[in-house]
């Protein structure tokens, strides 16, 4: 199973590493990634809590984190495939970016190569994600890197006390492999 993943010429996925602490609390720090957390990791503690349960969660074998890094290793976001069903090889997939990195095909090409790493090496079948509706950037994303749009789950998420319906999209193994794009 790889562990370093190309994504482009300028882009790879690396798992997350200890040294990633302040890039992890500056990412978390922004408005738009508190409500993709679990919990507020607005601190270099909350980052090495963060990091800590990458591994273990990676060394289940059901959830492995990337980040998403240049050619200088510099963190620009971040994409995972988790809660990983392997009785039907199935798996959810989820990804951010820095506020800086955005808008440079970055989410595109991390989600796509994420994609062919979790079907060649972990040989699932299926991957799924979903996005608040209205998170145009995201759906964007999905699209790009081959996920059909598949249905409305109604009001699943609550984000200060109002809740959101949640587009699903999926890509299987044996969809077309999304081509072009941004080069990153
Ligand atoms: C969603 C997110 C991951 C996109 O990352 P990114 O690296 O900017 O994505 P890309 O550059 O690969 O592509 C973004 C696409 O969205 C479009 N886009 C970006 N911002 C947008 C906005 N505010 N409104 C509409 N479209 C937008 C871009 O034009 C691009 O589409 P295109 O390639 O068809 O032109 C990033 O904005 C983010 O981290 N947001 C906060 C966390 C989040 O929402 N994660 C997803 C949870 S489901």
């Amino acid at each position: 199973m790889r562990e370093h993943i190309e994504a482009s010429a300028e882009l790879s996925l690396r798992p997350w590493a200890a040294a990633d602490v302040a890039a992890v609390t500056e990412a978390f720090a922004e408005p738009l990634m508190r409500r993709q957390l679990p919990w507020p990791v607005d601190s270099p503690e909350e980052a090495r809590r963060w990091l800590a349960d990458r591994a273990e969660r990676r060394a289940t074998g059901t959830d492995f984190s990337f980040a998403v890094v240049d050619r200088r290793d510099t963190v620009l976001g971040g994409v995972a495939v988790g809660s990983i069903d392997l009785r039907h090889a199935v798996g959810w997939v989820s990804y951010w970016t820095t506020a800086p990195a955005r808008g440079r095909g970055v989410a595109t090409l991390g989600c796509r190569a994420l994609a062919d790493w979790a079907f060649t090496d972990l040989g699932l079948f299926r991957l799924e994600l979903g996005h608040r509706v209205g998170n145009t950037a995201s759906c964007r994303v999905a699209g790009a890197a081959g996920f059909a749009v598949e249905g409305l789950q109604r009001q699943k998420l609550r984000y200060d006390g109002v809740r959101y319906d949640v587009e699903t999209h999926a890509r299987l193994v044996c969809d077309p492999v999304p081509a072009g794009g941004t080069t990153g």
